[in-house]
Formats: structure tokens, sequence, C-alpha cells
């Protein structure tokens, strides 16, 4: 089935951007030329989150500091526990770190033939449709990866029990490896402007059954891994996501936020930070890993205090 499902689609390098030489401002495009000696930026301090925080200039940087961590992980799980349990997310923010996986050699020797692939959440549409996070996914990592098929392991979203079904295969999976490491190992996350990351949105009933795990104690054989999440708050259509309990399991969690129409959030997390309620509101703020760490990768203009270069106004 799985192999059915992952299109082979070849990736020409014409196809991504090269990168340019030169440093950040190069990189956007700016005119490096003498004006730009006369236009100093203070470097923003990082912001404080829950977890470490690591701050680049731009997204291009931001992916960089990323992949560097994850082959890092990478690399050591396949050392400790033989295998590697990666979790990936959707939207528009990690495209460029995936085409990067797969284009950069300095990647290339991430130990996909001993990783496991995980979808973190999924829209309830069809494998072929636009929408779909693991179309996205296995079009860019899929086979030109080398990762072997019965180790990628999507979603069946529209498949009545679909929540179900994944929590299954998660806990058969992740069963089989020894006890204590019967958990993720990477879980790559994003955020969207209104602090919903996975696809736990604010108010939303599979954030609050989460966060009510989470006061009972966190992962039981009884917890709930993954659920259908819909209703008026979730932004359709309906979602299939992994639940905090889940997350917050995993040895690293890797949030990356970039652009300045994400700064706001930033700036409300980390006022809220420290009042447990607020994650109802703001669900990144309910990733809390327990054993593990939690990493933010932000670039400039997703961090509060940054200065904007006079040319940029926020996206
Ligand atoms: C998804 C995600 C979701 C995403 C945020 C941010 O499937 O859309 O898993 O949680 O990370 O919505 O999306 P952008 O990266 O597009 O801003």
């Amino acid at each position: 089935m799985v192999c059915r499902l992952l299109r082979p689609r070849n990736i020409s390098r014409s196809a991504f951007p090269p990168r340019r030489a030169g440093g950040p401002a190069a990189r956007r495009g700016h005119n490096t030329g003498m004006s730009d000696l006369y236009e100093i930026h203070r470097p923003p301090t990082p912001p404080r989150l829950p977890g470490s925080v690591v701050l680049r200039p731009d997204a291009d940087t931001v992916i960089d500091a990323l992949a560097a961590d994850l082959l890092i992980h990478a690399h050591n799980c396949v050392r400790t526990f033989g295998d590697f349990h990666l979790a990936l997310s959707g939207g528009s923010t990690p495209v460029g770190l995936y085409q990067r996986l797969m284009i950069d050699p300095g990647y290339r020797d991430l130990p996909w033939t001993r990783t496991h692939l995980w979808i973190v959440d999924e829209r309830r549409v069809p494998f072929d449709d636009e929408k779909s996070n693991f179309k996205m996914i296995s079009e860019i990592i899929g086979d030109h990866s080398g990762i072997p098929r019965e180790q990628v392991h999507p979603i069946f979203a529209m498949a009545p029990d679909a929540d179900e079904q994944y929590q299954r295969t998660l806990r058969e999976t992740l069963g089989w490896r020894e006890r204590g490491h019967d958990r993720l190992d990477f879980v790559l996350l994003g955020m969207g402007a209104d602090g919903h990351t996975a696809s736990l949105f604010p108010g939303s009933p599979a954030l609050i059954e989460s966060l009510a795990d989470i006061r009972a104690g966190g992962v039981t054989p009884e917890t709930a891994l993954v659920r259908i999440n819909a209703g008026p708050t979730v932004t359709p259509p309906d979602r299939v996501t992994m639940m905090l309990p889940l997350i917050n399991a995993a040895r690293f969690v890797a949030v990356q936020v970039v652009g300045a129409g994400k700064r706001s959030m930033i700036q409300k997390i980390v006022a809220a930070q420290d009042d447990p309620d607020m994650a109802v509101k703001l669900p990144v703020l309910g990733v809390r890993p327990v054993g593990g760490e939690l990493r933010w990768y932000l670039d400039h203009d997703a961090c509060p205090g940054a200065q904007l270069p006079s040319d940029r106004s926020p996206r």
C-alpha cells in the first residue's frame, strides 16, 4: 500500500534555487553595496521561551542549524538504539529543510535506511490532494532518501478510525524497541500564527483532551496518542493529529518558526509561558517534553524586539 503512495518524482536541481554565496544580507537578495555599511542592525536577543532557543538571521540559516542538529541526533540514536524514529510536520515552513536534506551533500549521510518516518498530523484528504502533508513529505523525501518503504508510516486519514489505526501502528512499532526506547526520537513541529502546533488548535477537542491527559500524568497504556480533531476552531479540513503526551515523550522536539507573521505570537508565548492555564489558548505552550529536550529555531523576523531592515516590512 505504502509503495503505491510514494510516487517518485524527479527532483532536479533546477527545482530548487541554488543557495547564494555571501552572508544573510546577500541571501535575502539585498544590495550589498556601500549603503549596507551604514545600515547597522543590532542582533536581537533570543526570547525567553520554554526550552532552548536557536536564533539565526534568516530562514536559510535557521535550516542550517536545524539540519545540523537533526543529523547529530539521527546518528546518535542509530548508534545507541539501532534505529531513529523521526516525526515530521507539514505546512510551508519545513519545506526548505526537507529539500535541503535531499540536495545538500552535507546531509546525504543521514541514516535513512535506519530511520522510521512518522507524520505529526494530517488533513483528512486523500493522499493525492495538495493539502496532504504526506504527499508533500513523500514527494520531497520519499524515494529520494532511500528509506525502506516499510519504515514510512503515513496516516490513513480518510479511514473512519484513522486515529486508532495510527496509534496502533505507533504502539506496535515503537513497542519493538527496548523498554525506555519506546518513544519518538525527534519530532519536528511548526507553529501557526494562532499558536497552534501539530493539528492542535486553540480550544479544540484534541487539545483539551491532551491537556487533561498531561494533568493526569502523561503516557499510560490508555492515553490517546493520536486523535481526529474537528470543530469550529479547527481550520478545515478535519485533521488527524499526534497528541501532546506522545509529543512530550519524545527525546527531542524542534519547533521551527520563521517570518514576521509569527512574531506577535512568539511575543504572546514569551509573556504567557509561566501560566499553565494558557496552553488551551496557545497550544504550542503545551509542548513540554518530559525527559527530552525542547529547542526553538527562530529567525530574526520572528523574534520580538528585532529591528526589521528598513527595506522590509512584516510579511
Ligand atoms: C500542518 C502543520 C501545522 C503547521 C502550522 C504552521 O500540517 O499544517 O503540522 O501545525 O506546522 O500550521 O504552518 P506554516 O509552516 O505553513 O506556517
